[in-house]
């Protein structure tokens, strides 16, 4: 079971990703979480990756596709994975349907979480993560503690205003085509109300899923 997990920058993936994974029992894979890690851990990929990524702009294609390809290989993906926020431009979602038929997989469906740019730009101003676990909060203080890892809940660089504004934009003109091509592809595609109650997006996301 391979499901992308899509959306614009804010719109829940990050939040919605592990509650999908336990309800359907698949990992999750967020190519922004493990560009993240590599920043941290101060590699080539994390040196490479960190201008496009303060300023919004999407990693080179290429990079991604490495780590798409890498993680399709490892056998704790072979079951399924849920792909949070992984495939954000045509040749993006080409390249991983190439893959994912070298290795006789598909892409099962794509769950796009809808929201307008009014509340996106609400929920990022107050969002602080775990720089531990990558878990996002609402309106906790940089400085606190992690609910799930005790680590320390920092401001993301790419959430200040300007930033959010790029990815928006980002968004509109190389992601949002990618659901078209999935649906001239034939490929299910579900558009989930990403607004109110977290768990009543999950029952949305898990109800489109049946
Ligand atoms: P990434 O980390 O994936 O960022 P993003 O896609 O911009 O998405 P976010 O993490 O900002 O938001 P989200 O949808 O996960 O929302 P969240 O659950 O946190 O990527 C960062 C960067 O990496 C990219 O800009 C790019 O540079 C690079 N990158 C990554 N993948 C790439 C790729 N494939 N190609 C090229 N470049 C790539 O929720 C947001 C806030 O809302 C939180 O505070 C949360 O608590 C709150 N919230 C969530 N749900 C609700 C709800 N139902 N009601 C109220 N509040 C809610």
């Amino acid at each position: 079971m391979i499901i992308v997990l899509f959306g614009k920058p804010g719109a829940g993936k990050g939040t919605q990703a592990p509650l999908l994974a336990a309800a359907l029992g698949v990992p999750t894979l967020a190519t922004g979480d493990e560009l993240r890690a590599a920043i941290r851990a101060g590699t080539e990929l994390g040196r490479e990756a960190k201008g496009y990524m303060d300023r919004g702009d999407l990693v080179p294609d290429a990079v991604i596709l490495g780590i798409i390809k890498q993680a399709l290989s490892e056998p704790r993906h072979a079951k399924g994975v849920l792909l949070d926020g992984v495939v954000r431009t045509v040749p993006q979602a080409e390249g991983l349907s190439k893959a994912c038929a070298e290795l006789g997989r598909q892409v099962d469906a794509v769950l796009c979480f809808d929201i307008d740019d009014d509340e996106i730009v609400r929920r990022l101003a107050s969002r602080t993560v775990c720089e531990k676990c990558q878990t996002p909060y609402t309106g906790r203080e940089p400085g606190s503690l992690c609910d799930k890892c005790g680590g320390t809940l920092v401001r993301r660089k790419d959430d200040d205003p300007e930033a959010i504004r790029n990815r928006l934009e980002v968004y509109r003109k190389q992601t949002a085509p990618v659901l078209a091509w999935y649906r001239d592809a034939g490929t299910k595609v579900a558009v989930i109300d990403a607004v109110g109650d977290v768990a009543d997006v999950t029952a949305r996301a898990l109800g489109a899923l049946q």
